[in-house]
């Protein structure tokens, strides 16, 4: 990358140049990629900017308020669509499918909004690698070039499509976001629902979003590409004088370049039993933790 002081001069610029007296949209996630859009966009066009946030119901803990506290300075529409995502979960248990579920339903809340706001403009925090992987059909999830929405926008503007991710983050800690979102470790898409085997329910995801702050917060001096938590199943368990039946937890801790392939942390024995201990004393509804000692291949980082 050219000079990141000259980058992000000249990203501004043309958003200001393109955008000119209409209003633009983005989905803010408040992953790294769609955060530093949004500033470069907010310092293009201030509150002609809409950014959206989708609130799936499938984000980790405290997610939805740090987007609120850290964007709130601009004209943020918050969207809780919990109920919709769940019910449209109910019975799916296919991963794919449950990716087109979610893929599909957040193009309709997202296009529903830019039909109100009556939105000229798409911005979208696409990458070098994401146009690469999109070309070579690796990925398809990208949505490069824009979303296969119902609503036509004038054009769709993509500022961080000749960086790469070390870029972005440059970019970032540049432009003063704070470091949880400069150095955020890679997040799904489809959130916590590929975290959660089988039918995706309140129940699963409220219980995995806690073991996953529990691994982010134990491993979070360890250097990584992605720590987490999953729920992979249900087994018999013993708590109090009770047998119970619960859910099993496995813990994922990888290194990794490029995600292309990914080799288990060998995570000392005691941070193990840590997390262990932590998660069955915290979350009454997990009777098991098991580590996963599998590269990638033959399995993937994510389970579904
Ligand atoms: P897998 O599980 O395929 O994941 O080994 C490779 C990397 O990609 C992330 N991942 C996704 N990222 N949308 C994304 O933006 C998705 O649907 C998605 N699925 C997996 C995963 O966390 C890992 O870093």
């Amino acid at each position: 990358m050219v000079k990141v002081e000259r980058f992000v001069e000249k990203a501004i610029q043309e958003i200001k140049e393109q955008v000119g007296d209409g209003k633009a949209i983005i989905a803010l996630s408040g992953g790294v990629d769609s955060s530093v859009c949004a500033v470069l966009a907010y310092r293009a066009i201030g509150d002609k900017l809409i950014p959206v946030f989708v609130d799936t119901g499938l984000m980790r803990a405290g997610e939805p308020e740090r987007v609120k506290e850290i964007f709130g300075y601009m004209n943020l529409k918050f969207v809780d669509a919990r109920d919709e995502f769940f019910n449209a979960l109910k019975g799916v248990v296919d991963p794919e499918e449950k990716r087109k579920v979610i893929g599909e339903l957040f193009v309709r809340v997202f296009e529903k909004v830019a039909e109100e706001e009556k939105a000229d403009y798409l911005i979208q925090g696409t990458i070098y690698p994401d146009i690469i992987e999109s070309q070579g059909g690796i990925k398809s999830h990208h949505n490069v070039g824009g979303f296969p929405t119902h609503y036509t926008f004038k054009g769709v503007i993509e500022p961080l499509r000749e960086l790469y991710k070390d870029e972005v983050r440059e970019v970032a800690r540049y432009i003063g976001l704070p470091e949880e979102i400069s150095e955020r470790m890679p997040f799904p898409g489809p959130g916590l629902a590929v975290r959660v085997l089988g039918e995706v329910t309140p129940e699963k995801v409220e219980v995995v979003r806690r073991a996953n702050k529990i691994v982010e917060e134990e491993l979070k001096d360890i250097p990584k590409w992605q720590a987490f938590a999953a729920v992979i199943g249900r087994a018999t368990g013993v708590k109090g004088d009770e047998r119970v039946y619960g859910y099993i937890i496995s813990i994922r801790a990888v290194e990794s370049r490029d995600a292309m392939t990914a080799e288990p942390l060998r995570l000392d024995y005691e941070i193990l039993r840590r997390i262990m201990r932590r998660i069955t004393e915290e979350i009454p509804e997990v009777v098991r933790v098991v580590y996963d000692i599998t590269p990638k291949p033959p399995a993937t980082i994510e389970y579904e």
